[in-house]
């Protein structure tokens, strides 16, 4: 007798599974996402179980055993020279770790993935790049603008995982590179490909055997507009870290980010900038976001921001212009937070008597960076008086703090750490809260504001 095959509805978000379709998936509460598969078949279920048991391949099952007598394993990682990359996983690629990176399309995933494989590449251990995406002619072209085409850096154009397990367990490389991970399907899997059972079967099937031969494995993975990687957020269970690959599509820039680290931190960011030959580093982010600031214009302020751990000094320009009395005036903010915008204008309103109604606003981070932590709240405000007014804020000031609805300053963290950074740009004075005023750095000079009021007096726009 012929048996049914059984079929479940699994959300394409969470990657969940229910019996019956739903509109709504009851886990993550996201609309429309389910979508029809066929259960899995009990050999690759089997495959998912023991990766997180954390054992190998068809393995004993070992029982509890005292945590001392758990043999220390040295922690091996290998560096691949491009130290942006290295930091952001906590100082080098480490043996048999599984690495997600997620990002837009055209932001320059396989591009730095493409410069690891070549850095990874070596006499005796040749780096394997597996392409699912580009023909191998179209990655021979992108190597070639990077500069070397390695012979031990091995391509592959494939995407069926057991095939590729097959090559990854003869070539025994240094990484293994899978561009992308929604390219690739498992025979085990009975779904659609591109479905998320279909991406997580083949992804637990990497990930165990790369794992068990200890061969640090990348998946690259593309990131809906929301901001998460397109179906597979169940990766994000499955591997050790996960680094986000993000920038605007009409500047160079390029932030790494790891929001998932098990062997390292997760505060950390690296710079980048496309060129001509491919991701190149950027070892002082804040000269770069500052050399084409406008000298003596209105509406333009700088503030030592914080990313991750790492200061980073941004400036911030505000437009103000009478909207001539139709409809509502318009506020658009570009790299902020749009609600923290309105929130500001109203302060400004409210506290200081500023007549904004009747004004369009537009505020904006130059460089395309986005800064959305509370401190740069005073210097959006302060680019918007000074826009309002006309008048420019001194070249050598950085305003940094949060403004409460009563029109308070409140201090920001790490306040030592932005202002060294702003003393080595060149900047003498910092406009910010006063309770932080013995923090200061050698060379630069804090001017304590307890209020918007003051804080407008301090900067002599107002
Ligand atoms: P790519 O790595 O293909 O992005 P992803 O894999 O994330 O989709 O990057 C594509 C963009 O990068 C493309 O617009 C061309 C640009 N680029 C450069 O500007 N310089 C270079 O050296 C390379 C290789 C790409
Ligand atoms: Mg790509």
């Amino acid at each position: 007798m012929a048996t049914k095959q059984k079929i479940q509805f699994v959300c394409q978000e969470c990657g969940d599974s229910f019996p019956r379709w739903e509109g709504k998936c009851s886990s993550c509460g996201q609309w429309n996402t389910l979508v029809e598969e066929k259960v899995a078949s009990e050999k690759s279920k089997t495959a998912t179980k023991n990766l997180f048991r954390g054992g190998g391949v068809g393995g004993v099952r070992p029982g509890p055993i005292p945590l001392n007598q758990v043999d220390v394993l040295a922690e091996t990682r290998r560096m691949t020279g491009i130290d942006e990359f290295d930091r952001i996983l906590g100082g080098g690629i480490v043996a048999g770790s599984v690495t997600l990176i997620g990002g837009e399309p055209g932001i320059g995933k396989s591009t730095l993935m493409l410069q690891v494989a070549l850095q990874m590449a070596g006499a005796g251990s040749p780096s394997l790049y597996v392409s699912g995406e580009e023909s191998l002619e179209q990655t021979r072209l992108r190597a070639g603008r990077l500069g070397a085409v390695s012979e031990h850096l091995l391509c592959l154009g494939e995407t069926q995982v057991e095939t590729i397990g097959e090559h990854i367990q003869a070539v025994r490389p240094s990484c293994v590179i899978l561009d992308s991970i929604q390219t690739a399907w498992s025979e085990e899997s009975g779904s659609a490909p591109g479905s998320v059972s279909q991406i997580r079967d083949s992804a637990a099937h990497l990930i165990t055997l790369c794992k068990h031969i200890h061969v640090p494995l990348f998946l690259v993975g593309h990131v809906t507009k929301s901001g998460v990687v397109a179906g597979p957020r169940v990766l994000e269970h499955m591997v050790d870290t996960v680094l986000y690959f993000e920038g605007d599509q009409h500047h160079n820039f390029r932030i790494l980010r790891a929001v998932k680290n098990r062997f390292g931190s997760t505060n950390e960011i690296g710079i980048f900038e496309m060129g001509g030959s491919g991701l190149a580093e950027v070892k002082n982010p804040s000269e770069l976001f500052l050399q084409e600031r406008p000298e003596g214009a209105s509406g333009s302020v700088v503030v030592p921001a914080l990313e991750g751990t790492r200061p980073l000094l941004v400036e911030i320009q505000a437009l103000t212009a009478p909207n001539g009395g139709f409809g509502a005036a318009r506020r658009s903010a570009n790299g902020l937070d749009q609600r923290r915008v309105a929130l500001l204008i109203a302060v400004l309103e409210k506290r200081i008597g500023l007549r904004m109604f009747d004004q369009d606003v537009y505020v904006n981070i130059a460089g395309g960076v986005k800064v959305e932590e509370p401190a740069a709240d005073l210097a959006a405000l302060s680019a918007m008086v000074s826009s309002f007014q006309g008048v420019a804020i001194d070249q050598k000031t950085v305003v940094l703090g949060e403004v409460g609805l009563a029109g308070e300053i409140r201090s920001v963290s790490h306040l030592d750490k932005r202002l060294a950074e702003a003393a080595r740009l060149g900047f003498t004075r910092a406009v910010t809260a006063p309770w932080q005023k013995n923090r200061a750095p050698a060379g630069i000079k804090i001017i304590g504001v307890k209020n918007v009021g003051d804080a407008l007096k301090a900067l002599e726009i107002y």
